[in-house]
């Protein structure tokens, strides 16, 4: 019998959302929520960047640009529930159970922790514990419980993300064998026409090369950081590749699809880089114009987006306490009488 579908999906509160992140996630994100067809859970994941940063005013700040990014972009916070992930006292409290049950074995073939050893055995030192925290070899198991928790069916993520979910995956079938039918088995949705954006140099744009372009930058500086985007040294009126093109691969993650053709024709007729960037820039900034105002309103009211989130934990916390007391119980922590 098909039942509702739930997705759920967490993004780490360790950066200031780029135009990437907005492609990838944010508006498949805020599409989501709009089917009646399925019950949604997001969360700003501030317990997974406590792994991955260790500056205090990043996170927080990062965790009130993620969530006004999420709001101004159109996400109702009716329709889905919105909360943080430190607000659920039941997430830790189930990670720690899901660890007595989780294989070592399973988490060192974690791709993100094998990376981390592999770079630390080639580096001078030779220690390959170097750097590594529990919490990062445990991240996968925090994850778990994110997902477990909520008895989500369907976790929409990055392809780097997979391995963590079907990890996820392995421990609920491990709990069920061990205690009972109690955890739903999670799949990872990959969207694979999701565009992954090329950034400023053409690699994927991304925090760690340093090449993005920040969705809500204001306007003069989202222009500046438009005539930066790397091009070839091909002339105004030379015919152009767009499949070759950082500019090309931005605009068609915005535009419709008879624009993207239109612009192909475009690129064949030769159109000028220094034009191409002027026009991507005024398409873009119209997109996205009403939405960073919005997020200016809501990064100037930080008592506005607490009290939302707030209110999304109050609607989680319905879920997962009562789960996590049955939990508790198959588990063997139970009231003695
Ligand atoms: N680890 C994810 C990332 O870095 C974020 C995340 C944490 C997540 N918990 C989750 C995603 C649960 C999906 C489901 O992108």
């Amino acid at each position: 019998m098909p039942t509702m579908d739930t997705v759920l999906t967490g993004i780490t509160t360790t950066g200031t959302p780029h135009i990437g992140n907005y492609v990838g996630a944010i508006r498949p994100a805020v599409t989501a929520s709009t089917r009646e067809d399925a019950r949604t859970f997001f969360f700003l994941a501030d317990y997974h960047a406590l792994v991955k940063s260790t500056d205090p005013d990043q996170i927080a700040r990062s965790t009130l640009e993620i969530a006004a990014a999420w709001l101004a972009s159109g996400l109702d916070p009716e329709k889905v529930v919105l909360y943080r992930q430190s607000d659920i006292p039941e997430i830790p409290e189930l990670a720690w159970i899901l660890t007595c049950v989780t294989a070592k074995g399973l988490m060192n073939r974690a791709h993100a922790y094998k990376a981390a050893v592999a770079e630390n055995e080639a580096g001078a030192g030779k220690d390959p514990d170097r750097g590594i925290t529990m919490g990062l070899f445990s991240y996968p198991i925090l994850m778990a419980a994110d997902i477990l928790m909520f008895k989500a069916n369907k976790v929409p993520v990055g392809r780097d993300q997979k391995q963590h979910v079907e990890m996820a995956r392995d421990v609920a079938a491990r709990f069920n064998h061990h205690f009972g039918k109690t955890f739903v088995l999670p799949d990872a949705v990959i969207n694979d026409e999701t565009a992954v954006l090329p950034g400023l140099d053409g690699r994927k744009m991304s925090k760690s090369y340093g090449n993005t372009i920040p969705v809500f930058l204001p306007e003069n500086r989202l222009r500046k950081a438009f005539m930066k985007i790397r091009t070839n040294s091909q002339l105004p009126h030379e015919p152009k590749d767009p499949d070759d093109s950082t500019l090309f691969a931005i605009y068609k993650a915005f535009a419709t699809p008879g624009e993207t053709e239109a612009m192909r024709a475009r690129y064949r007729e030769g159109i000028g880089w220094g034009d191409m960037k002027r026009f991507l820039f005024e398409y873009v900034n119209d997109h996205l114009s009403a939405a960073r105002e919005e997020h200016g309103r809501l990064l100037a009211a930080p008592d506005h987006v607490e009290r939302l989130l707030r209110q999304g934990a109050m609607k989680a916390r319905a879920v997962s306490r009562p789960f996590l007391d049955e939990i508790r119980s198959r588990v063997g922590l139970r009231p003695l009488g």
